[in-house]
């Protein structure tokens, strides 16, 4: 498959300065076109905002003629939207030509912008840059295809696959730039989730901090808490940012009291089969709120659920050189893979290298866009 032409990866890179931002409206960047030569870039801005193609028009006087590069399917006209749709917008200023990586999932837009366009005259063509696109917006896909969010399953292990040792030490098994990937990961997702153990023993405070500093824009913290353990004096409740706690009706309703004076929002949920939170009424949850991307942190028992329940989407494995060894907790428990051949294979892995750490992430679980 040849990658994107270069207006193409123009209007790629456009949406990838934009990833998450958008939500829970596609992240999606454009390029004008004319003559060979770029007029103007555009990409979505945050939700009653312009979406790309409107502001990439906005940025050139006159865009007649032109050929418009987009990552994903113009937008067409449907109850309740709230910006002027694209298709019409382009049809409007005269362009001549549209290229589209993708064609929009959603069944409110899918095949309607483009329908629109070819109406009015204008040529369409399809598939241009379609793979790249696509990476940056599964978790776009996913949404819209299931109502639930892209799941994105996260560890920092040993070479022996430990995330802690026998008594709970994880402080750092990475390196610097490792942990810093991390916290641009935290910067763009939608939310970033834990469960109750990895907040008992790390009191971690979950946000988003690319280059040591708190990002703007940080995401919902999500902590998986079915017995109401974390305690309201937890750090994480003292920085700033939206937290919702997952629990169940069976906790005590003074902690229930005490949490949502820290002005959490608290979840109800059916207790899992095999105990903790129901997750798959949590992502239905999530989903319902226009939550498209979680980055789950951990640690093992809430990554073993998410693998046994299919949740994840994703796997970004951070692997240090050290051994723990012993009784060092595992990367993700407790339940596993009986047979080899039932383990979760990650397809299309990338291996990075990150100092003296290696990343090596991939896609896993029953979906694909
Ligand atoms: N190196 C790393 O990448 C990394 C990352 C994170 C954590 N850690 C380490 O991992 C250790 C904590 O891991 P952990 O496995 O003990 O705890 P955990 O996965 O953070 O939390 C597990 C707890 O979450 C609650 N929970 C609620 N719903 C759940 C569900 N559906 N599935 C699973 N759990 C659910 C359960 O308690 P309730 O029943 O009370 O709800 C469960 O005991 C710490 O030592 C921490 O330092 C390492």
């Amino acid at each position: 498959m040849p990658g994107p032409s270069p207006f193409m990866a123009l209007a790629i890179e456009a949406s990838r300065r934009v990833r998450g931002f958008t939500s829970p409206n596609p992240w999606v960047g454009a390029a004008l076109v004319r003559d060979g030569e770029l007029l103007a870039t555009g990409a979505t801005a945050p939700p009653g905002g312009p979406h790309a193609e409107a502001a990439a028009l906005a940025a050139t006087p006159d865009a007649r003629g032109a050929t418009a590069y987009v990552t994903l399917e113009p937008c067409a006209p449907f109850e309740g939207k709230r910006t002027p749709p694209c298709s019409e917008a382009l049809v409007a200023a005269g362009v001549a030509r549209v290229v589209i990586a993708l064609e929009d999932p959603d069944p409110a837009v899918r095949g309607r912008g483009i329908a629109r366009l070819r109406d009015a005259g204008i040529a369409v063509e399809i598939g241009d840059g379609r793979d790249e696109a696509l990476a940056l917006l599964r978790p776009y896909f996913k949404h819209r295809a299931t109502g639930r969010p892209y799941v994105i399953a996260k560890f920092a292990a040993s070479l022996d696959g430990r995330i802690a040792t026998a008594t709970g030490d994880s402080k750092w098994i990475t390196g610097e730039r490792a942990r810093d990937l991390g916290h641009q990961q935290r910067a763009w997702v939608d939310a970033v989730l834990a469960g109750s153990g990895t907040i008992l023993a790390d009191d971690a405070a979950l946000t988003a901090r690319p280059g040591g500093e708190l990002a703007a824009r940080q995401p919902v913290r999500v902590v998986l808490d079915a017995r109401g353990r974390v305690p309201a004096t937890a750090r994480l409740f003292r920085e700033t940012g939206h937290i919702i706690v997952a629990t169940t009706a069976a906790v005590d309703p003074a902690w229930r009291a005490s949490i949502a004076a820290t002005g959490a929002t608290i979840m109800d949920c059916e207790p899992g089969a095999t105990g903790g939170v129901n997750l798959d009424q949590l992502f239905a949850a999530l989903g319902r709120r226009g939550i498209l991307s979680a980055w789950a942190e951990g640690g093992g028992e809430t990554l073993g659920s998410l693998f046994a329940g299919q949740h994840a989407d994703e796997v970004w494995a951070f692997i240090a050189p050290m051994i723990i060894g012993g009784d060092g907790r595992a990367a993700v428990g407790p339940a596993g893979a009986r047979t080899i051949a039932d383990a979760w294979r990650l397809r299309d892995p990338v291996v990075e290298q990150l100092g003296t750490d290696i990343l090596v992430r991939g896609y896993t679980g029953e979906w694909e866009p």
